[in-house]
């Protein structure tokens, strides 16, 4: 019996402001004099009852307006740390919003070097590697991408790759390909929400027009047998997030998930948590809710942590190195 909390694992689909825990929510309301619309913590859990992605995405940006500070941003993505680390997370790849906040009059600064000082501290005490990942919120015009692209220069070498995020359906990857394509010309490697509420088409145009390395999702590549095709053919990693999915209403409960149909068609499917602190819990809980709702496999569970290093951003050295404490678990 594989231990699924203590597996070793990267987690490679995580907003940081989808960690914001309410008790936190709501110290950081008092403490900066923002108030909320909900009168305790109970009342702000009890509306975490989404009908679909929009209706989460009005929550979470309307929570994430008691964010001000470095500090804040700080204690936001240590809680995160801690919360990883128990859980087997060996190295995270971690999106932020910044035009979420920039709209809000919030410096491009004081969120990266909030959430970059926590991330150093938690490499020191716990051996937590990261990524930062900028997102570019897609219901917004392609130019303020572009602003947020140039804004990002103060800060380029604490950033490795630029990705898609917020309401997808009506807002396809092909809006974004030139802003991608400047940001490939400036080094950054590129991911994109797709395939969540959105057709297979967007996940074609995710590969053909935005060049990425990964699919964040990509759980409706299914209904496509060429696009699946490609998918194995290429191994291009997918960061599926079943408790989001059930919880957004992409499929109707975890019984019915599509990840180990997924597995089964060959696909470099991975596992996350997506925004841990709406949908019901971290990634080891997702490991655990899809290994017994799904009648998941020991081979299963070791293909989906194999398969989060290979979707990684690390060198080979690195990669080996955490395959074989995989391989060591699971003799
Ligand atoms: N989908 C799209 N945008 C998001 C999500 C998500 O699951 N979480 C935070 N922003
Ligand atoms: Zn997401």
């Amino acid at each position: 019996m594989i231990d699924l909390q203590r597996l070793p694992k990267a987690e490679l689909h995580l907003h940081i402001e989808g960690t914001f825990e309410p008790e936190l929510i709501f110290a950081l309301s008092e403490r900066n004099g923002v108030p909320l619309p909900y009168p305790d913590v109970q009342s702000l859990r009890d509306a975490y009852q989404f009908s679909d992605l929009q209706s989460f995405l009005d929550l979470y940006y309307a929570a994430m307006g008691v964010l001000r500070t470095e500090r804040d941003f700080y204690e936001l993505t240590s809680a995160y740390a801690q919360r990883a680390v128990t859980q087997g997370v060996r190295h995270a790849e971690i999106f932020f919003d910044p035009q979420a906040h920039l709209q809000r009059g919030i410096a491009f600064e004081t969120v990266v070097d909030g959430i970059t000082a926590a991330l150093d501290d938690a490499r020191r005490r716990t051996g937590l590697t990261s990524h930062l990942i900028m997102c570019f919120l897609r219901d917004l015009p392609a130019q303020a991408a572009f602003e947020t692209l140039e804004r990002a220069k103060t800060r380029r070498d604490r950033i490795l790759a630029v990705g898609l995020d917020s309401a997808e359906v009506g807002n396809p990857p092909s809006k974004f390909a030139t802003v991608f394509e400047q940001a490939r010309a400036q080094g950054y490697l590129t991911v994109a929400h797709a395939g969540e509420e959105g057709p297979p088409e967007y996940i074609w145009q995710a590969l053909d027009l935005l060049k990425v390395s990964r699919i964040d999702h990509g759980v409706r590549c299914l209904e496509d047998e060429k696009l699946v095709q490609r998918l194995r053919r290429q191994r291009t990693p997918l960061t599926v997030c079943p408790f989001s999915n059930v919880r957004l209403r992409v499929v109707d409960t975890l019984a019915h998930h599509p990840l180990k149909r997924m597995l089964d068609a060959g696909l470099v499917a991975t596992v996350n948590s997506d925004d841990p602190a709406y949908f019901g819990g971290y990634i080891g809980d997702n490991f655990q809710g899809v290994a017994a709702d799904l009648h998941l496999t020991d081979d299963d569970i070791v293909t989906l942590a194999r398969n989060s290093f290979e979707g990684a951003f690390i060198d080979d050295m690195t990669r080996s190195r955490f395959l074989a404490e995989i391989e060591a678990l699971h003799v």
